[in-house]
């Protein structure tokens, strides 16, 4: 089992990073956590799993990982991490993708798309991006669910190290607002030559090797509907009762998910716009009744599936709804329990910083519960 050391450097950090998601867990602690409250062979599971870095740090420290995450986006990403397709087979798709977007087909919709599209990219990465939205058949398919997670990891960022004109990588911006800025600097679309550019990424992911993985597995699904099913069978399957319940919830009123990351939802086939999302659980959440029954739901099923030595670790935000509903309802399903509460300081690695909110009080509280 190799070392978790922050960087690229190791076969584990260099899959860890895969790929910008919001409001994700650093990830020394969601190392930290897996070797302070689990040993070898017991069971983790996260309700709401992001890009699945708890599950991955389960997986790759000999534990078993067991992760729920409604938005695509971060399920794609957990399972690159925990199950790639072989670079032989990722480097073909590429081509045949590449191939295929040179057919008139995708010069011709790239013309259809917003104008944010053709500021955002050449006219050859966007006829790629077409190729790829359309024929990646990530759902089903493992390698071409690999390639599309390296085609979402640099879909946008930092000029020159990402596909896109300069953008932030973890936050897709809205498209007026790109546009404008953009125009103002006059900072055309980059010429890009895909070939050379995403072929020399995808093989330096590889270059060191895969670490090796406990079976685990991140399901796309909503975790109020499947939890406690999913939980069942995968301990019928391991024989074993979830020892750490490690997660952490959406925070009430904050990050919207789905429209933080409305280009990259694109690329999977989503709107050509940021569209404010009102299903339920993908937007923000507005509701309190829909926030309390949300966390109601995850949270009873973790005390019945709990192992009665376990522990449940909930990082949150310290704002005070979000805080003041999770405590309660944490201790109401494990009244017993003994509780620890760490206020996390705020540092630049805190999930809720980057969001740049007004609030007098920002960053994480973690909450822990043992017996
Ligand atoms: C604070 S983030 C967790 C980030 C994660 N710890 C990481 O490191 O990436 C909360 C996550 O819960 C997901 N989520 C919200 N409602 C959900 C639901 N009903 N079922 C499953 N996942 C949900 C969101 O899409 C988001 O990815």
């Amino acid at each position: 089992m190799g070392e978790y050391k922050p960087g690229l450097s190791t076969p584990i950090g260099r899959w860890a990073a895969v790929g910008p998601y919001y409001a994700m867990f650093p990830l020394d602690f969601a190392f930290e956590v897996i070797e302070n409250y689990s040993k070898p062979g017991d069971l983790v599971v996260d309700p709401f799993a992001g890009r699945a870095s708890s599950i991955y740090a389960a997986a790759t420290k000999g534990r078993h990982g067991l992760g729920i995450e409604i938005n695509p986006l971060g399920w794609i990403y957990a399972q690159t991490k925990l199950n790639p397709a072989p670079l032989q087979q990722v480097e073909d798709r590429f081509r045949a993708v590449v191939m295929a977007s040179k057919r008139e087909k995708y010069i011709d919709l790239a013309k259809d798309l917003p104008e944010f599209f053709r500021w955002c990219y050449s006219k050859e990465i966007l006829a790629f991006l077409l190729a790829g939205r359309n024929l990646l058949n990530w759902r089903a398919n493992k390698v071409d669910r690999t390639l599309m997670s390296f085609i979402l990891v640099y879909l946008h960022g930092k000029l020159g190290q990402n596909l896109s004109n300069q953008m932030r990588q973890s936050k897709a911006m809205g498209h007026l607002y790109s546009v404008r800025w953009w125009k103002e600097r006059k900072l055309r679309a980059p010429q890009i030559d895909i070939n050379e550019f995403l072929l020399h990424r995808i093989r330096w992911r590889y270059e060191i090797g895969f670490p090796q993985i406990t079976s685990s597995k991140v399901k796309m699904a909503d975790s109020s509907k499947v939890l406690k099913k999913e939980v069942e069978a995968f301990e019928k399957k391991i024989d074993k009762r979830c020892s750490l319940f490690f997660t952490s919830p959406p925070y009430y009123g904050l990050t919207n998910y789905h429209k933080d990351q409305w280009l990259r939802l694109w690329m999977l086939g989503g709107e050509e716009l940021p569209l404010w999302v009102s299903e339920k659980h993908k937007g923000r959440f507005e509701s309190q009744v829909e926030y309390i029954e949300l966390l109601e739901s995850v949270f009873s099923v973790a005390s019945e599936i709990m192992d009665d030595t376990g522990t449940v670790y909930v990082r949150t935000d310290i704002r005070d709804f979000t805080r003041t509903t999770t405590l309660e309802i944490l201790r109401k399903y494990f009244p017993d329990w003994d509780e620890k509460i760490v206020e996390a300081p705020v540092t630049g690695k805190t999930q809720t910083i980057v969001l740049g909110n007004t609030s007098s009080k920002q960053g994480e509280v973690d909450i822990i519960l043992t017996r």
